[in-house]
């Protein structure tokens, strides 16, 4: 492996500018009139293999999938999503011996399982690293070379408490004494409730306390680096306190599921280190990165922002790299107020939820409900009533309404009439009313308000704007009652079609833009309409051209065929145990 010579890396660091390059003013900006940059990479935190998936792995993973799918709406053909399974670490090791069986047997199994998952979820990322991968070692390596020549690592004696469920070192005032179930002396962590032990020995040091005022001046250039607000104050705050360096070796006879120290097989590298370069590997480091870094975008949830907000950019800046273009934090899935976790054994299996709710009604339940801000209870009735109410009442009613042979026999997409809806209020025959011309309004502006919020990491403030759109399209149909008109009548049936036209024009907006949440549902939505795979696109549209004196051709095209009910009414009972433990 050829190592950066230290003048160079050194130089290296000296010339990147703190500033970001790549975006003025740290935007992604890939909502705006401007078309968006398409390389950017989006990434999850790649999963602890020390147990199988559960809701919280997939809500950071179903997160970062719809924001890329997002992206790909808005016609960025060129983003990647990066995924993957962290093996190695004492808390793997443990787990595997645990189980009887080798760590590479464990890894290998544990990670198929969360591959299954997400082919399951339709999480659609472009390339799964594991730690365990060649490719992988070969760019922690790599970075580990950059990092001892630009004079950041020492030897020194260490002593600390290790928290293994935590994988990581932690200060006295993290730890406090309290007694297991037998009344033995035990220290444990104060933020996780694990036992920490103390650890003496020789180390690899990382020299991070020199990294305060870079990492202060990056925040400080980058208002925007930490989303959302609350989590960039509390890195400011950190790092108000000392940093002391960081321990990034371990002992190999203590920990020797790891890649070696390059050069001294006495060390293994820490698992913090190995884990965080994986954003590196998903970009081809060391050959191939440059024409994507620093346009990367990590989606991690709270519990890890340390180490993604102040390691990760420390040691990018220390192997002459700039810090990635944003962090997107989010907060917790919790059971009765308690985080949802492996180690707490109150995890809610992903699979029993797409058994009970669909894979794509689970997917809109996480996002609709998840708050990036705060945490958010767990419970089943939640998941029924949120899903009965929006997608089988609101959204499925409406399509119901619009398509129904009752109403329209022929089933095509019906003709709008520019007398019964003419662009200005109250001129002539028109019969369109105040709020009919708002909810116009309404829609049109729609795509952008969605693309805001997805911008803003707030995919459920998007839901949100998109159900409110549905509720007043139902309320144009209540209003209008066009089941009262009489089709044999010439002026009331031309109503009756132009009634039918702007809901489904408005149908077509919903379904295009909840493609990035509910991918299936949505194409069921779509090809009910007509609407076929190269028309889904936001740059194709074309919201109610009629309205603007323009064309529309979806008028008098056949409908697709009818697929029944577009969401199923859920039975209270039918996941009644989901949460049973
Ligand atoms: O931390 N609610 O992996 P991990 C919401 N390997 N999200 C949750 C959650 C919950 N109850 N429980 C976990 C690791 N998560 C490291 C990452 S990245 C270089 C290395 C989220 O399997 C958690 O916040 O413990 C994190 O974003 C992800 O699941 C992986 O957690
Ligand atoms: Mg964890």
């Amino acid at each position: 492996m050829p190592a950066l010579p230290a003048r160079a890396a050194r130089s290296l660091l000296r010339a990147v500018p703190l500033r970001r390059l790549a975006e003025p003013g740290g935007s992604l900006r890939w909502s705006s009139s401007r078309s968006p940059s398409p390389r950017l990479l989006l990434s999850t935190p790649i999963f602890y293999v020390n147990g199988p998936p559960h809701i919280g792995h997939l809500y950071s993973a179903v997160l970062a999938d719809a924001l890329h799918r997002h992206r790909e709406l808005l016609g960025c053909e060129g983003g990647r999503l990066a995924t993957g399974t962290d093996e190695h670490g004492l808390k793997i090791q443990a787990a595997a011996a645990a189980a009887g069986i080798s760590p590479k047997e464990f890894c290998d199994r544990v990670s198929a399982e969360f591959r299954e998952l997400f082919a399951q979820a339709g999480i659609s990322y472009s390339d799964f690293i594991r730690t365990t991968e060649l490719r992988h070692r070969r760019a922690v390596e790599c970075f580990w070379a950059a990092l001892q020549a630009g004079g950041s690592l020492y030897q020194a004696d260490y002593e600390g408490w290790y928290c293994t469920a935590e994988e990581s070192f932690l200060a006295a005032s993290q730890v406090m004494e309290c007694p297991d179930a037998q009344g033995r002396k035990q220290m444990v962590s104060l933020e996780s409730g694990h036992q920490v032990h103390w650890t003496r020995e020789e180390n690899y040091m990382f020299k991070l306390s020199e990294f305060r005022e870079p990492l202060q001046r990056w925040l400080c250039e980058n208002k925007d680096a930490i989303n959302p607000e609350p989590y960039y104050q509390q890195v400011l705050q950190w790092l108000e306190e000392e940093l002391p360096d960081l321990s990034v070796s371990r002992d190999r006879n203590r920990l020797h599921w790891g890649i070696p120290v390059p050069g001294d097989s006495s060390q293994t590298i820490y698992v913090w280190v190995d884990a965080l370069v994986n954003y590196l590997t998903a970009v081809g480091y060391p050959e191939e990165h440059r024409a994507w870094w620093p346009r990367a975008c990590h989606i991690v949830g709270k519990d890890i922002l340390k180490f993604h907000a102040i390691y990760w950019p420390a040691l990018l800046m220390a192997a002459g790299l700039e810090p990635p273009l944003r962090l997107w934090v989010h907060s917790h899935w919790t059971v009765q107020g308690q985080k949802m976790s492996k180690s707490l054994g109150n995890v809610i299996a992903p699979k029993d939820c797409f058994q009970h709710y669909t894979v794509d009604g689970f997917r809109y339940f996480l996002l609709r409900q998840g708050v990036p801000e705060w945490d958010c209870d767990y419970y089943d009735e939640k998941v029924i009533k949120l899903l009965n109410s929006e997608l089988a009442g609101t959204l499925g009613g409406l399509l119901n309404r619009c398509t129904a042979p009752a109403l329209n026999p022929s089933g095509t997409y019906p003709i709008f009439s520019e007398a019964c809806f003419p662009r200005d209020l109250g001129s002539g025959s028109g019969k369109a009313s105040v709020e009919d011309y708002k909810l116009v309004s309404l829609v049109e502006i729609l795509p952008l308000k969605v693309s805001t919020s997805f911008d803003r990491f707030q995919i459920y403030k998007a839901l949100e704007s998109i159900m409110e759109c549905v509720r007043q399209t139902n309320g144009f149909i209540q209003r209008h009652r066009p089941w009262k008109l009489c089709p044999e009548d010439p002026a009331q049936r031309q109503w009756q079609e132009t009634i039918l036209h702007v809901s489904l024009e408005c149908l077509r907006v919903y379904g295009l833009l909840l493609q990035p949440v509910v991918p299936d549902l949505a194409d069921k939505l779509l090809s009910r309409l007509g609407v076929s795979p190269t028309e889904r696109s936001l740059k194709n549209l074309n919201f109610l051209p009629r309205y603007h004196g323009g064309k529309c051709s979806f008028e008098g095209r056949k409908l697709g065929p009818d697929p029944g009910l577009l969401f199923p009414r859920l039975k209270k009972s039918k996941a009644s145990h989901c949460t049973d433990p």
